[in-house]
């Protein structure tokens, strides 16, 4: 079992665990075309740390995080203008609802308390359902911050559900992430916000 930097190939995989793993959320809701245009996205920008774990050539778990939180999902979308016009034009017609959703969470942030988000942050880390708790998470998870803090990054946050998801704040807590702050996502998803000093 290794860890690297995921590639463009990588994509049909990690959409597959991302949809094994994430079965209820709302990302996963858009669909695998979705799904294969945000990785995809993801693994070209420059300025995002992208990692799969891998065993006996098949891919068992990845994670997506980006050197700079603040303002990324718009220079994200900048960056691929054309293909997100054509899919927004399409869901607007599809699930209006959806779309609305989406926009009102390129940021996740409180409205309450200041955040300046000057810190890097992980989007996604999931590990295919039939090799979740045997360490592969937290391999991985440890491999993306030594490559962010060989980026200069000095803080990483993610976000992650409030209620009925005990195990993974638990994994983050075992990782050394802390509580920043709570904060409800649009339309009423209660989340906290996790940050850890690299
Ligand atoms: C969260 C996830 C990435 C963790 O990966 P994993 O390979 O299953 O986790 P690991 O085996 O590396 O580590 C598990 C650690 O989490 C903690 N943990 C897990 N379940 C726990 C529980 N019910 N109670 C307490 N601690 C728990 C423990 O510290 C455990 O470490 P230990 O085995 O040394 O005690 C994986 O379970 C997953 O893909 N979940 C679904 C997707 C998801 O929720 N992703 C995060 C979105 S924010």
């Amino acid at each position: 079992m290794y860890t690297r930097k995921s590639v463009s190939q990588d994509v049909d995989q990690i959409v597959q665990i991302h949809c094994d793993a994430f079965k209820d959320f709302f990302l996963t809701s858009l669909g695998a075309e979705f799904l294969k245009f945000y990785y995809s996205s993801f693994i070209k920008n420059k300025e995002t740390v992208c990692m799969v774990e891998v065993e006996n050539d098949a891919i068992i778990g990845f994670s997506a995080a980006t050197v700079k939180s603040r303002g990324f999902n718009t220079r994200l979308i900048k960056s691929n203008l054309y293909d997100f016009f054509v899919w927004s034009l399409r869901m607007l017609f599809v699930n209006p609802k959806a779309l609305m959703r989406l926009a009102k969470n390129l940021t996740k942030k409180s409205n309450v308390i200041e955040d300046k988000e000057d810190y890097a942050e992980l989007f996604s880390i999931a590990v295919s359902s039939n090799h979740q708790n045997k360490g592969v998470g937290k391999k991985l998870l440890k491999e993306t911050e030594c490559e962010l803090k060989m980026k200069d990054v000095q803080n990483i946050s993610l976000t992650t559900d409030y209620y009925n998801n005990e195990a993974t704040v638990a994994f983050y807590k075992t990782m050394g992430y802390d509580v920043l702050y709570d904060f409800v996502s649009y339309p009423s998803r209660r989340m906290y916000r996790f940050i850890k000093e690299l």
